[in-house]
């Protein structure tokens, strides 16, 4: 059976993680959070007292930054482990997300994770999710969603979510965050969140989780026909 890599781009909180685990599952696929190591990355250069906008300092920590995903045992997923330590909770607080876009512009960060992102999708059946993954991960994967949705739907997705999990956050925080987060990471330097015409735009402002999943099957159906 033929497999594809699928590449996941679009602003945050706007439901992608779910789309891609939902078609990774539905595919037998390997769903990839590329946001997560970004994510690990920056706990790591906060839990050491690194300096973010010092470049050297934080190229020299990425040779101490090790990351793996491992499947969970009590939920049918991957979660990311830095240094050998599960840290996929922690890196969800809102002062990593206040931090993570800075860090995210930073070119030796990037160069690093991309490589471990294209070991990954080297031999195809992979869903990966972020900001980069159909221009500069994997421009050749056969098929690319690039997801929106109004920024009040996003922010309210968002704070549910964080609230459910236990995270002390008011929906003004989750908001602002959310904002700073798509400002900077569509106008950085290195890799910008970009829409091209080799997407598929997919807006879930008024569309159910279901319905975004067979829309999305129906665009992978056409690709392994
Ligand atoms: O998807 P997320 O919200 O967990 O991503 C966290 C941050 O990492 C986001 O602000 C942008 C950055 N990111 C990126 O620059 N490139 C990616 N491929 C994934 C995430």
């Amino acid at each position: 059976m033929k497999k594809i890599n699928i590449a996941i781009d679009g602003y945050s909180s706007c439901g992608k993680g779910t789309l891609a685990k939902q078609m990774a599952q539905s595919l037998g696929y390997l769903f990839v959070d590329s946001g997560a190591m970004y994510r690990a990355v920056t706990l790591y250069l906060l839990e050491n007292i690194i300096e973010i906008s010092d470049e050297i300092a934080v190229s020299k920590a990425l040779e101490n930054i090790q990351l793996e995903f491992h499947p969970s045992k009590e939920n049918n997923r991957f979660e990311i482990h830095l240094n050998g330590r599960n840290v996929e909770s922690l890196i969800r607080e809102i002062h990593i997300a206040n931090k993570v876009s800075f860090v995210a512009k930073i070119s030796a960060v990037r160069k690093k994770l991309v490589e471990i992102q294209q070991q990954i999708g080297e031999h195809k059946g992979v869903v990966m999710d972020g900001r980069d993954i159909g221009t500069v991960v994997y421009p050749d994967a056969e098929l690319k969603i690039f997801m929106t949705a109004s920024n009040e739907v996003r922010a309210q997705r968002r704070f549910n979510e964080m609230i459910a999990a236990g995270k002390n956050v008011t929906l003004e925080e989750v908001s602002a965050n959310l904002i700073e987060r798509d400002t900077i990471d569509s106008s950085r330097d290195d890799s910008p969140l970009t829409l091209n015409e080799s997407y598929h735009l997919l807006d879930n402002s008024n569309i159910t989780p279901n319905q975004q999943f067979e829309l999305a099957m129906s665009w992978v159906n056409e690709l392994l026909d």
